[in-house]
């Protein structure tokens, strides 16, 4: 029996879903032809100006046609921000994901048990004990918020989740962290004031004499340090905070210790790369995303803590609609006790697809090759007259600059053109063209190309 929104006709349905997948897969299977990015054209732009639609119609035809129009990221010359660049994996897990549509909130079903999977999973990579928590989320922003809620709660006995955001409490992170740490101390009410950020040395790490100082300056003022955040792999160069050190001033202060590892973490994965973090298995938070240089489809990040029962204490909430029950009502503890979202969409296939089909070796080796890119990219802009490297090459984000060019202009033309996706940064004041290489499809031939442009457009 169907219901009047399945289709009359299954059989045309299930031709122009087949259509659908065809035109996906051949919009991956030529990721590298044609444009990285170009605007969404005029005609397209119009169909999505109309009115709500008061009779059905056709629907997939205006969504095939949108393929071409993504940010780019699919395509091995984008190099902006930190995006990953997907795999047909992801596409074909999100089928399966949407034939079941199922709310992964909570309840004994089947993807629960692949969500629990990948915790157990990220627990092993990180080294954590048995005791510690995950949960899937959207991103690394939102991974920050729990993290930084459980800190917070855990620090006042659990008593600001009623009596809201504790005064005096004070949290750490590097001048060079990502926005989203003082973001999830604005959403939390604690304030972004409340954030310092530590001051960082020539190669854009924390300096943690300065966070010592600046925790002794605010106990001095009778303040509560309750929280720092180092950061493996910045958002602007790469770079890997001295773990290890802040874990130990942590330690010592009684901070949490959370590290934003939104792309960098992934390279513990790698035997070669791994050494670089070292100190994050002494951390109590970690937020990373999958969706970043581990190439899950977007969107899938993760947060993991190391008091799973403090993770808990912080986000339970069990109304009588909700209550612990049995059959299909069991599976004790669901994730909704664990983050703010009660609703939950199935992130958990593309993620265990994606580890399953390509396995971590796959993984590790297509980051290993990105760093091996960055030093590449490196010594072709050195051997440029007219481009300056603005170093360190810390892992594998490199950034540059023109010597008579500007670099916005630069990196808009090559954007426009759709020859290449770079980005800009400021570094020490300066604007600089800025290519991070999270991108499994990138060539060395890529690499080339783009400096080449990037001298032809400067001159
Ligand atoms: C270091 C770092 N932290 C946090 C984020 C935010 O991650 P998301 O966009 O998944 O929320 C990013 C995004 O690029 C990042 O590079």
């Amino acid at each position: 029996m169907a219901g009047p929104l399945d289709p009359e006709d299954w059989p045309a349905f299930r031709a122009e879903a087949h259509k659908m997948l065809d035109a996906a897969l051949d919009r991956l299977q030529n990721a590298a032809d044609g444009p990285v990015w170009q605007p969404l054209p005029e005609d397209l732009k119009q169909r999505f100006t109309a009115p709500l639609p008061r009779k059905g119609g056709a629907a997939f035809e205006t969504l095939a046609a949108m393929l071409p129009y993504g940010v780019g990221n699919t395509h091995p010359r984008f190099f902006g921000w930190v995006h990953g660049a997907g795999t047909p994996t992801g596409l074909v897990a999100d089928i399966a994901a949407g034939a079941m549509n199922a709310n992964l909130g909570g309840r004994d079903h089947g993807a629960v048990y692949v969500e629990k999977q990948i915790t157990a999973w990220v627990r092993g990579m990180f080294d954590f004990p048995e005791t510690a928590s995950g949960l899937i989320v959207s991103g690394t922003s939102l991974a920050t918020i729990v993290a930084v809620k459980t800190a917070r709660d855990r620090r006042s006995g659990f008593a600001s989740r009623k009596t809201g955001a504790g005064q005096g409490l004070v949290g750490y992170t590097s001048e060079q962290a990502h926005g989203c740490i003082a973001r999830a101390f604005d959403i939390l009410g604690l304030g972004t004031d409340a954030l310092r950020l530590i001051p960082v040395d020539d190669s854009f790490r924390m300096d943690p004499a300065a966070l010592q100082s600046a925790i002794d300056a605010d106990r001095a003022a009778g303040l509560t340090p309750f929280f720092v955040a180092g950061t493996a792999g910045t958002v602007n160069t790469g770079a890997i905070d001295p773990l290890d050190t802040i874990a130990t001033i942590a330690a010592r202060e009684t901070l949490w210790f959370h590290v934003d590892g939104a792309f960098g973490v992934s390279a513990i994965l790698s035997d070669t790369l791994r050494h670089r973090l070292n100190g994050i298995t002494r951390a109590d938070s970690i937020a990373f995303d999958f969706h970043k240089w581990l190439h899950v489809n977007y969107d899938a990040g993760f947060v993991l803590i190391r008091d799973g029962e403090s993770h808990r204490a912080a986000f339970t909430l069990r109304p009588d609609y909700l209550k612990q029950g049995r059959a299909l009502a069991a599976g004790n503890p669901w994730p909704v006790e664990y983050g703010p979202e009660l609703s939950r969409g199935n992130r958990a296939f593309k993620i265990w697809a994606q580890f399953t089909a390509h396995g971590t070796e796959a993984l590790a080796s297509a980051m290993e090759r990105n760093v091996a890119q960055a030093q590449t990219l490196a010594a072709l802009v050195e051997a440029e007259p007219s481009l300056t490297l603005v170093p360190p090459v810390s892992l594998n984000i490199v950034c540059f600059s023109h010597r008579r060019a500007n670099a916005e202009d630069i990196v808009a033309a090559l954007q426009q053109q759709g020859i290449a996706a770079p980005s800009t940064t400021v570094l020490d004041g300066r604007t600089v063209i800025r290519v991070n290489l999270t991108n499994h499809r990138t060539t060395e031939a890529d690499l080339e190309l783009l400096v080449r442009e990037v001298v032809r457009l400067g001159v």
